[in-house]
């Protein structure tokens, strides 16, 4: 039976930012109280499993996501989940333990430079030179905005897109990479983004619905992987997207990853970072464009 004594019991919801109100949206998030000792557990196995730290100004959020998972597993208490987790005999409730921490924020033409920079520098000189083959990675595609915007500026210089451009999008959360093998979006999530996109969707639902067509379907792989892990793929790739992602890693992780992208990238091949995971410093391998923009020396 949940513990009614939590302190985090008197939050009312309009104390609450949207997106908390969101994440507490089955109500239980009170109804479990979350030790010290737990709270570190759950910190521990989130930055060995996926790489992400946890501060405790997350607590709230921890309580409220993973309330859920307790709910609908019947456990009694976070130290009864976390030991049922830990135990390693359960590969689902371990993906939905991460599935549950990871924060999935994106939309379209999210940090627009990127894409104009992308147009200008890849896109456009691969179709003037002739060459058949194009390789983007958007690596933390969350739900698939990012590779399907990629696609869209790809389609808007291409009048058919070459049977041998390809775009692999990855996620270590399952949940997100189901919506985005999906394709359908709100149709606010349009707003604001080139108006030449909106041939690129099909509405329905009176409108209030959008599905990415068919063909930008077609060019985007999307796969589940854990970017701490070994990577299957050899590259190289002509541009690769990290963004919004380094963010919740450790230095040196992000360091690390940073290293095996550009090991990815041909020479003059362009890795593009979120708006606040610029490389300290200089890069051995990288060569800063400006606006987090790295281009492979
Ligand atoms: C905030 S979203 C960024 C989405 C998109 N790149 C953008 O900038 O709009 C971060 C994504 O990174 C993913 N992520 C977190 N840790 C990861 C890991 N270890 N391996 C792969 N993806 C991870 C999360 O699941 C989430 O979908």
């Amino acid at each position: 039976v949940p513990n009614r004594t939590n302190p985090y019991a008197q939050s009312t919801a309009a104390q609450l930012s949207p997106k908390q109100q969101s994440t507490r949206s089955s109500g239980v998030g009170e109804d479990y109280v979350l030790s010290d000792r737990d709270f570190d557990r759950i910190a521990q196995r989130l930055r060995e499993t996926c790489g992400i730290v946890l501060h405790n100004h997350k607590r709230q959020m921890v309580i409220s996501r993973l309330s859920r998972r307790l709910r609908s597993g019947g456990f009694a208490s976070f130290s009864e989940y976390l030991d049922h987790v830990e135990s390693e005999r359960d590969a689902t409730e371990s993906e939905a333990f991460a599935n549950a921490l990871t924060t999935n924020l994106t939309s379209f033409f999210r940090e627009p430079h990127h894409f104009e920079h992308f147009a200008k520098h890849i896109i456009e000189p691969k179709l003037a030179s002739g060459d058949p083959k194009l390789r983007v990675w958007s690596a933390g595609c969350s739900t698939g905005e990012e590779p399907y915007t990629i696609a869209m500026v790809l389609m808007s210089l291409a009048k058919s897109v070459p049977p041998d451009f390809r775009i692999l999008a990855t996620d270590i959360d399952t949940t997100v990479l189901s919506k985005a093998k999906a394709g359908l979006y709100d149709t606010s999530k349009l707003e604001g983004i080139p108006e030449y996109t909106r041939r690129m969707f099909r509405f329905s639902d009176q409108e209030k619905k959008c599905r990415v067509s068919a063909n930008l379907i077609e060019i985007v792989k999307f796969l589940p992987l854990n970017l701490l892990n070994q990577w299957p793929m050899k590259g190289p790739f002509d541009a690769i997207f990290c963004r919004n992602v380094l963010i919740y890693f450790d230095a040196s992780t992000k360091f690390s990853l940073v290293d095996r992208f550009a090991d990815l990238l041909p020479r003059d091949g362009v890795l593009y970072l979120g708006h606040s995971e610029s490389i300290l410093g200089e890069h051995p391998k990288l060569e800063s464009l400006g606006r987090t923009i790295y281009r492979r020396k």
